[in-house]
């Protein structure tokens, strides 16, 4: 894919999305066209020039002063080097509102569902990556399960198993009129659970072959001891 990442201009190994999140992303902002833009989770940067190009003002925070840069990068940029905590109560304090939020900062359970239930007042459209990732999932649906503002749909893009395990993926919360769990198609069925089964079958592997390593070690060790105590014994 890096071939054609290359070809399409958007080849950049600090962007830490794959090929299809990046491109769903530039489609949905080409036609979006979004004022105001709120990034949780700047890294180096790789998806804050894309939504820098594509809107007119963007907040972009995290907690590594790395973000200091896209000030440096990006003349329609505001850097905020905090806890997304601390950024929601500063959104809350100052009413801030957005027309696309994108939440890829913490990824445990309880940081995904308060960083994306501090922003449903504030925020049209939320963009959330990792919606594949277990943790992330429950923590996108704890937020979002008794919500009254947003429909939300979590396979928006949906993603594979990895060498590190199961990370990547988009899911999206808008406002709506019919808030709620969203499908596409009638008697949608998710792909989710078959990828969490092969991921989880996956790691069985690792541990198996781990296990048996281990045993290998092991087996050396005893002939070792075997070896050093015949020829104490022969002494
Ligand atoms: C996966 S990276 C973001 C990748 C980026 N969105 C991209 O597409 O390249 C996660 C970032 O979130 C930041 N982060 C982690 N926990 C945070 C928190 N509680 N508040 C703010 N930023 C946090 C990390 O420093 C890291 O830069």
């Amino acid at each position: 894919m890096i071939e054609l990442e290359k070809n399409l201009g958007l080849a950049n190994s600090d962007w830490l999305m794959s090929t299809r999140e990046k491109l769903g992303l530039i489609g949905l902002l080409e036609l979006l066209k979004p004022k105001t833009v709120l990034e949780f989770g700047y890294h180096r940067g790789g998806a804050t020039k894309w939504l820098s190009k594509y809107s007119e003002s963007l907040i972009t925070v995290d907690v590594n002063e790395f973000v200091g840069q896209a000030e440096d990068d990006f003349p329609n940029v505001k850097s905020w080097n905090c806890p997304t905590q601390e950024a929601v109560k500063r959104i809350k304090d100052e009413s801030l509102q957005f027309d696309l939020a994108i939440v890829d900062a913490d990824h445990s359970r309880k940081a995904v569902a308060s960083d994306v239930r501090g922003l449903l007042d504030h925020a049209n459209l939320i963009l959330m990556h990792d919606s594949c990732n277990p943790n992330c999932r429950k923590g996108m649906k704890d937020a979002l399960k008794n919500q009254t503002s947003h429909g939300y749909y979590l396979d928006f893009i949906t993603s594979v198993s990895k060498h590190d395990g199961l990370w990547g993926g988009l899911g999206l919360a808008y406002r709506s009129e019919n808030p709620g769990l969203v499908n596409e198609f009638e008697g949608e069925v998710s792909p989710y659970p078959m990828l969490a089964l092969q991921n989880a079958m996956r790691l069985n592997h690792k541990i198996k072959s781990l296990l048996s390593r281990l045993n290998d070690r092991i087996q050396i060790f005893k002939n070792k001891g075997k070896v050093i105590g015949g020829k104490i014994r022969g002494r």
